[in-house]
């Protein structure tokens, strides 16, 4: 069965999403490994509660992004991992880190790329900028990674409306329950079928 690799920095929704439909035998892949940089980063106790390894490798303990690029490369390798998932994970993965892994990386982006995405635009900013801008709909983006930000080939996209009154944080949450925890799973399932 296809092994994931599930990389995060923070709470970890769109990680739980693919735990769940796991568990509930939706989801043509296991997870084998979840890798922060962040030791408090809540992801983290959700994959121990779920029995899931679970690592910290912080970008600070490595002088050049090659050797950053490395560890997490050989890590995910060393455990079998097929297919590499950025589930809200923020730090910056290097070429060499991208080709070995070439094609096997996704992330999951909470606008309907090209709109809203770029470097520095990610979590709330996204959908400050979505109700600043006054769009009407918005949505989530599954993507391959690149070397850019954001600028990967993209796999699924869905729309979500946006709502008068609605406030950055209500918006995020309607993303993320409408759009971002159906396509993670499904991307992989397509993934692991070979329908992409
Ligand atoms: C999600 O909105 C995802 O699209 C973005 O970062 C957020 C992570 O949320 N890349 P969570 O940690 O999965 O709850």
């Amino acid at each position: 069965m296809l092994r994931l690799g599930v990389l995060v920095s923070g709470g970890g929704t769109n990680l739980q999403a693919l735990i769940d439909c796991a568990e509930s035998g939706r989801l043509a892949a296991e997870v084998a490994v979840v890798i922060s940089g962040n030791p408090a980063a809540y992801a983290l106790e959700r994959a121990r509660l779920h029995n899931i390894e679970s690592l910290c490798i912080n970008r600070r303990d490595y002088a050049a992004q090659d050797d950053y690029d490395g560890v997490m490369a050989d890590t995910l390798r060393n455990r079998g991992v097929g297919l590499v998932i950025l589930a809200g994970f923020l730090p910056r993965l290097g070429p060499s880190f991208i080709k070995v892994f070439e094609r096997r990386i996704i992330n999951i982006h909470p606008s309907l790329i090209p709109s809203f995405c770029g470097k520095g635009c990610y979590g709330i900013k996204v959908h400050e900028a979505a109700l600043s801008r006054g769009v009407k709909v918005t949505g989530a983006t599954v993507h391959y990674v690149d070397e850019g930000t954001d600028t990967g080939p993209i796999i699924l996209q869905k729309a979500v409306e946006v709502r008068d009154g609605d406030t950055a944080e209500i918006l995020q949450r309607r993303v993320m329950e409408e759009a971002e925890w159906i396509l993670l799973p499904k991307a992989v399932n397509m993934f692991a079928e070979g329908l992409i």
